[in-house]
């Protein structure tokens, strides 16, 4: 048969291959390795996969590739950011330094309203214009698939300027780019000390505008479904502000997500795992109880490492405890311009495996196949399987383990997005 592209002769191939559903426990220790592997591509999705002898023996290709000494494996997918955005917060990263705390410069009036009053004096074209360079960063480190929140507008027109900068990227950028509503991200400065009549605002115009504008954009043509996500946390959104948010959004058919117990721990889990979430995301203070509610579900457990190193803490989620339990882990970058200024994939699992004692194939398979789940993109992407999108990168490096092993500069050394190279 021909196709149109076959890599071959890769020191290891790793397809991260899971049955229907994510990988937990032990399973999360198998990453599918294949040695002097080859990987067959035709019409953008993957064709074969398996030793090099077998697919030389039973393909032909336009182009060909030789991968000897190099690692294959899937394009990373990162479930949790919040990229779209225009400014920076470099100077509340000194006052961190010089020991305000991140939720303390929140409470008064920085951290995400800083970014909101920037955003919302931006238009959708320096949107997309300053998002562009931070998504290219991500594709060159390995990330071909990226959730994207808004959260930044926290008012009707502002939030869907970010829904359209989204779309706008996801019409010229070759990743894959996933929309999550946020509009219960924070409090709005015109809302203070008013979170239920914020709540009113999301639940009664933010989420119907936002559900009608979705039907007919581009991104429902591309993606299936759009999210909804709530930052349930002090000073943000309590758990019965959380549930009336989710609950609206899953009426409208935005699929529930959670930042849950990120500081502190307000039963965001349970709410998670009660509306079927596809993620609860942090889990920093989980307490072992709702630990184990979340391993007796289908929702993700993401844990978001680059935040704690960030903001310059030695506590991090138990994700160790998490996978023991039964939880379906995912690792995501969190990318934004507060608490986590990072675009990397292989610095987050580098990262896990030190203080989250992830080992590192349990890292990849949380960068990749569970990722995708956390997206409701498991069945098309995070892994290579036939029939599966031909999402792959090609690793400078013998061993895929030295992807969480060495840190500090990229080992990506090529991108194959929808089977042609990026
Ligand atoms: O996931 N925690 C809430 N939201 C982001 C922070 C966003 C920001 O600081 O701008 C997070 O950490
Ligand atoms: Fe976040």
């Amino acid at each position: 048969m021909n196709v149109d592209l076959l890599i071959h002769s890769a020191a290891q191939v790793v397809t991260c291959a899971s049955p229907p559903g994510p990988k937990r426990r032990e399973t999360m220790t198998e990453v599918g390795l294949i040695v002097d592997g080859a990987v067959a591509i035709a019409d953008g999705e993957v064709v074969a996969v398996g030793p090099t002898a077998d697919l030389r023996a039973d393909f032909t290709a336009r182009q060909t590739i030789n991968a000897s000494r190099k690692v294959i494996c899937p394009g990373f997918v990162d479930p949790h950011t919040h990229v779209v955005y225009t400014g920076d917060r470099v100077a509340e990263f000194e006052m961190r330094l010089k020991g305000a705390s991140y939720t303390e410069i929140m409470a008064s009036g920085g951290g995400i309203v800083n970014t909101t009053r920037a955003v919302r004096a931006a238009s959708v074209d320096q949107l997309v214009a300053e998002t562009r360079p931070r998504l290219e960063a991500m594709l060159a480190l390995g990330t071909t698939t990226v959730e994207i929140k808004t959260g930044y507008g926290l008012d009707p027109k502002n939030e869907l300027k970010l829904l359209q900068a989204i779309e706008e990227l996801a019409r010229t950028f070759p990743a894959d780019l996933v929309p999550t509503f946020l509009g219960a991200h924070a409090i709005p400065p015109e809302y203070n000390n008013r979170p239920d009549d914020y709540t009113d605002l999301v639940v009664e115009e933010m989420l119907p505008q936002v559900a009608n504008w979705f039907k007919n954009s581009q991104l429902a043509i591309h993606n299936s479904q759009l999210f909804c996500d709530v930052f349930c946390e002090q000073n943000a959104f309590n758990l019965d502000q959380s549930r009336r948010v989710l609950q609206a959004g899953r009426a409208l058919g935005l699929a529930p997500k959670i930042h849950a117990d990120e500081f502190t721990s307000l039963g965001g889990v349970t709410l998670a795992v009660e509306l079927n979430a596809a993620s609860a995301d942090h889990l920093d203070v989980t307490p072992p109880a709702e630990q184990a509610r979340l391993a007796d579900s289908n929702t993700i457990g993401v844990v978001l490492p680059a935040v704690n190193v960030n903001l310059g803490s030695t506590h991090f989620a138990d994700a160790r405890a998490l996978i023991d339990a039964g939880v379906a882990l995912a690792l995501a970058t969190d990318i934004n311009p507060g608490s986590a200024p990072c675009p990397s994939m292989p610095l987050v699992m580098a990262i896990a495996c030190r203080y989250q004692k992830l080992l590192p194939p349990e890292a990849l398979n949380a960068s990749t196949i569970n990722a995708a789940h956390a997206i409701g993109l498991g069945h098309r992407l995070g892994s290579l399987e036939i029939g599966k999108q031909a999402d792959l990168l090609i690793v400078g490096a013998p061993d895929y383990r030295h992807l969480a092993y060495q840190f500090g500069h990229n080992l990506v050394e090529r991108v194959v997005k929808r089977g042609k190279f990026v």
